[in-house]
């Protein structure tokens, strides 16, 4: 396995294994890696001849008093990790061989990107297409894999791949979540034992709502207000709690196609997001919350 921390010598590598014919899936990560993104690894093997991995922690994406100076770094493991799952290239630039320190360009989407989370954190959005967009000019993927619990994330990379013409199919794996139904974070790893008890509010909300889904409770705004009132009950500070349609993520007042049931909430410091997708249709087993496949869109 390579390790590369230059954006030239590691764009020459991926043009020289391109010219050979190689397909690559990217797996791209801000390290502190875990199960999450080992199934990510997994997944890519399906989906390239060669899966290459990128540590990076963007600080484009975090908003000032967000935890960028906090954010959990591991690098040693990260390498590690990433060699026992077969990886051929870790990439894992410092800031300086991602932004040059007179950077003026970068890319925005305007759709997709102002709810939920983006209406939360400005410029977040940004940051994360822009640098996703860096990663794809300097690895050369035919294609990518992001994990579901970033919903909006994926599909906000997926419109910017389709309009900006990016030769890169995304792909979307499931949310992988701990025995205890918490779905699996980098952040995850901030939580007191207490905090943590607490959090698990958050996919047992979740999980509820899908069972008043499956069992016909159809008005978005009522099976919104459960899962806010069952995490106040638990003592965290909702940020929000929205029904949108899977695929605009507009809002939507009932269950009549593919819903985005979407969570973000303070534990203490820590923000954490989780999400569902109600598909009444695909005939959603509600034992299974969090783990109902999720359209491509
Ligand atoms: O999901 C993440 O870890 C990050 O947002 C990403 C996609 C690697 C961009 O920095």
């Amino acid at each position: 396995m390579r390790v590369v921390r230059n954006s030239a010598e590691m764009q020459t590598l991926a043009v020289e294994r391109r010219s050979r014919g190689v397909t690559v899936a990217l797996v791209p990560t801000m390290g502190a890696l875990h199960e999450g993104h080992l199934s990510l690894v997994r997944l890519a093997h399906e989906h390239g001849d060669e899966v290459d991995v990128t540590l990076f922690v963007n600080p484009a994406q975090f908003g000032p008093g967000e935890d960028l100076s906090q954010y959990p770094r591991t690098f040693e493991r990260d390498v590690e990790l990433c060699r026992a799952a077969g990886v051929s290239t870790v990439f894992c630039p410092d800031v300086g061989q991602v932004y040059a320190a007179d950077h003026s360009t970068q890319v925005a989407e305007t759709r997709l990107s102002t709810g939920l989370c983006g209406a939360h954190r400005p410029g977040h959005f940004d940051g994360v297409v822009t640098v996703v967009a860096k990663l794809f000019n300097i690895m050369l993927p035919s294609s990518a894999v992001f994990g579901s619990k970033d919903f909006q994330q994926a599909r906000v990379i997926r419109r910017m791949v389709r309009d900006l013409n990016f030769p890169v199919r995304i792909v979307l794996a499931p949310i992988v979540r701990e025995p205890d139904g918490l779905a699996m974070s980098s952040r995850n790893r901030y939580l007191s034992a207490r905090e943590r008890e607490q959090a698990l509010s958050i996919s047992r909300a979740l999980k509820g709502a899908e069972a008043e889904a499956a069992d016909g409770a159809l008005d978005t705004e009522a099976l919104g207000k459960s899962v806010e009132s069952a995490m106040d009950a638990a003592g965290l500070t909702v940020q929000y709690v929205v029904c949108v349609d899977a695929d605009t993520l507009e809002p939507v007042a009932r269950l009549e196609r593919p819903v985005l049931l979407a969570v973000a909430a303070f534990i203490g410091k820590t923000r954490l997001i989780d999400n569902v997708v109600l598909d009444l249709a695909a005939g959603a087993d509600p034992s299974q919350a969090g783990l109902t496949p999720v359209r491509q869109g």
